[in-house]
């Protein structure tokens, strides 16, 4: 067996990114390819998912070659195969699940099914120079779908502390986003537009679920609609054009604001009572910058979180999770299926 680092090719299909990525040793990137139809699905206000795996049908070879092209390596280069079986949309995750099984075949090379939760958290071994890590951490994945805060223990090892009991963190922003007439996706939008805006400006409610690490966004939605209403009597449901006037910046910097308050100080006192060495936050949210400042000046540990590219889905972090599974031995047969909702803990 040669001492050379693992190569392992990984493949991200789960929503409406189609990824392809080569990464050395768990922590270099040689290549991360990354086809995203955020462009067609923004028409629509959010995923449509049928559309989306038709658009992985038509993705996913040539991403797979652009993937080994940039990295300059070939088929004998490569080590295994990482791929996402789930959590996610049934159709696009078939698209990636079967490519990797095409290519497990008729290249023998073993498969490694990948939790796309378990996807985000690695995402944090691809941060540049960073140190080794020494467990445990606390982990906040705060994506589109997703909001949930883990007590990391080792490689693979995942207590669950607390989830969000009704929408995830980005898909909060994303129906603000909608509401407040702002383009999709709403997380990056509000950040831009709550630049402009006075944080303080509507004390819009914050859910501490006191003696519980659980969270709940919904109440803080509703919120910012009852708002958006009083202000503008004639509002229709699904019209997304507001009317001028409305104060925008103020209503999605003091949503914001809410949000991140709860997200912060929950997982900073999480990390001081665990004994946590690091928070790690990870997932689409996790770009947020005011979100990023606020949790570093609470939390009594470093915090650390992916470079921005690595935030949202990407097949990078897929191929770094797949190294730690291949090297605690996982190998999976062509039989396994896709999991659309399957759960980290
Ligand atoms: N700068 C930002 N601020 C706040 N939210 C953001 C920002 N950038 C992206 N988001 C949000 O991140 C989400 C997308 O993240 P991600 O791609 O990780 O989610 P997903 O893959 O759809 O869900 P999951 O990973 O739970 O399956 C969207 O809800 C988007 O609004
Ligand atoms: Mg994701």
């Amino acid at each position: 067996m040669s001492n050379a680092p693992l190569r392992i090719l990984g493949i991200e299909t789960s929503c409406d990114e189609t990824s392809a990525a080569i990464v050395e040793g768990g922590r270099t990137i040689l290549s991360n390819a990354i086809a995203s139809q955020i462009d067609l699905h923004a028409k629509y206000g959010g995923v449509f998912p049928e559309m989306a795996s038709r658009m992985h049908v038509e993705a996913i070879y040539p991403i797979v070659t652009a993937a080994m092209s940039e990295a300059h390596v070939g088929w004998g280069d490569i080590d295994a195969i990482a791929v996402t079986r789930g959590p996610g949309l049934v159709g696009s995750l078939l698209v990636g699940l079967n490519a990797a099984k095409g290519i497990a075949i008729g290249r023998g090379l073993p498969l490694v099914g990948v939790n796309h939760l378990e996807g985000h958290v690695y995402s944090l071994w691809l941060v540049e120079d960073a140190p080794e890590v020494a467990f445990p951490v606390i982990v906040l994945i705060v994506s589109g779908g997703h909001t949930e805060l883990l007590l990391m223990t080792g490689h693979g090892q995942y207590q669950s502390l607390g989830r969000t009991l009704d929408d995830a963190a980005g898909e909060a922003f994303d129906k603000v986003g909608r509401l407040l007439g702002l383009p999709f996706p709403g997380g990056p939008s509000i950040e831009k537009a709550a630049q402009d805006g006075d944080p303080t400006a509507y004390a819009f409610p914050r859910a501490w679920l006191d003696q519980t690490w659980d969270f709940s966004f919904s109440g803080v939605k509703t919120a910012v609609l009852k708002e958006v209403k009083k202000q503008w009597p004639g509002m229709k449901a699904g019209v997304d054009a507001v009317p001028p006037g409305l104060p925008v910046p103020n209503l999605a910097a003091s949503f914001q604001a809410a949000v991140i308050d709860v997200l912060a100080e929950k997982t900073a006192q999480a990390a001081a009572q665990l004994n946590a060495t690091e928070v790690f936050i990870a997932g689409g949210v996790s770009a947020n910058i005011p979100l990023r400042t606020e949790l570093a000046r609470r939390a009594k540990v470093p915090v650390r979180y992916p470079p921005l590219v690595l935030c949202t889905d990407n097949a990078a972090m897929i191929a770094t999770a797949g190294h730690y599974r291949y090297l605690a031995g996982q190998r999976d047969g062509l039989e396994i299926d896709v999991k659309p909702n399957w759960k980290l803990t």
